[in-house]
């Protein structure tokens, strides 16, 4: 059984990988491939050819796990152990040109449906910054080789906040009303575009929380794990009015339970 210090080595080796064969797609020219759920929600070429790189090293390399993939679906593994990837996380930045997106490979065990998997290792990265975020299970979270800490407590001035919005319109007004019910704990707000980078950049401390509804468990299983390494949490809730798209919420334990009670509405 592989500790989950090496199967972090292992994911940051391959988002190496897939994060330069991403940005050289990116430089070469862009072709959106298919909208998916809504117009908004695209996949481009090197979207499938980054993920079946990434897809084709695991296998190669760890056989027996298994592997639940944005655009390649999912397979189960003997290990009891499970890989979460996003090949990219921001294909909307990546489409348009800005420079924020990023590769999220998480290794997790347990059953691959969050809330009840563990997360063991993870890596996300963003090869036009260069920046490589990287956690595993008690080893701390770490961008490059600086050990990483959430901001406790959070300054007096109110909160830096991201957030994101779901493709789907319909969801468009309660995702404002969430905004507006969490403004007056926030200094500022942004939209990031990439639900990975949002969680490292919490982990980071240089946003001091995030909540977003609707994520999907490749955005967020290396973030995650990034964040509570970091000394933050992480938690997702239903919401009554719109059932099977939890929101999440991550940040420093001083402002978390405000931050959330604040977006779910309670
Ligand atoms: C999206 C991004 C975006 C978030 C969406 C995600 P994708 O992932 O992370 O910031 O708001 O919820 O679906 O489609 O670019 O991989
Ligand atoms: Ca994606």
């Amino acid at each position: 059984m592989a500790s989950a210090h090496e199967l972090e080595a292992l994911a940051i080796d391959i988002a190496r990988e897939a994060a330069e064969l991403a940005h050289r797609r990116r430089t070469e020219g862009v072709a959106i491939a298919a909208t998916k759920s809504s117009i908004a929600d695209i996949v481009t070429e090197a979207d499938r050819e980054v993920e079946d790189l990434i897809r084709g090293r695991l296998a190669a390399e760890r056989p027996d796990d298994g592997f639940l993939g944005e655009e390649s679906g999912a397979e189960s593994g003997a290990s009891g152990i499970t890989w979460v990837v996003d090949p990219i996380d921001g294909t909307v930045n990546y489409a348009y040109g800005i420079p924020a997106y990023a590769v999220s490979i998480a290794a997790v065990r347990g059953e691959p449906v969050p809330d009840r998997w563990e997360g063991l290792a993870g890596a996300v990265c963003n090869p036009v910054s260069g920046e490589l975020f990287h956690a595993s299970a008690g080893g701390g979270a770490w961008l490059g080789d600086e050990r990483l800490a959430v901001n406790e407590p959070v300054s007096a001035a109110g909160a830096l906040l991201g957030t994101g919005f779901g493709y789907d319109p319909a969801t468009h007004a309660g995702d404002l009303a969430r905004v507006a019910r969490v403004m007056p704990l926030a200094r500022d707000l942004r939209r990031i575009g990439a639900a990975s980078l949002d969680l490292c950049f919490v982990a980071a401390g240089r946003l001091d929380g995030y909540f977003e509804r609707g994520l999907n468990p490749w955005d967020h299983a290396a973030g995650a794990l990034l964040v509570t390494e970091a000394g933050g949490r992480f938690a997702r809730a239903e919401l009554t009015d719109d059932p099977g798209r939890p929101l999440f919420v991550a940040a420093g334990p001083t402002l978390f339970g405000g931050l959330f009670a604040a977006a779910v509405g309670s």
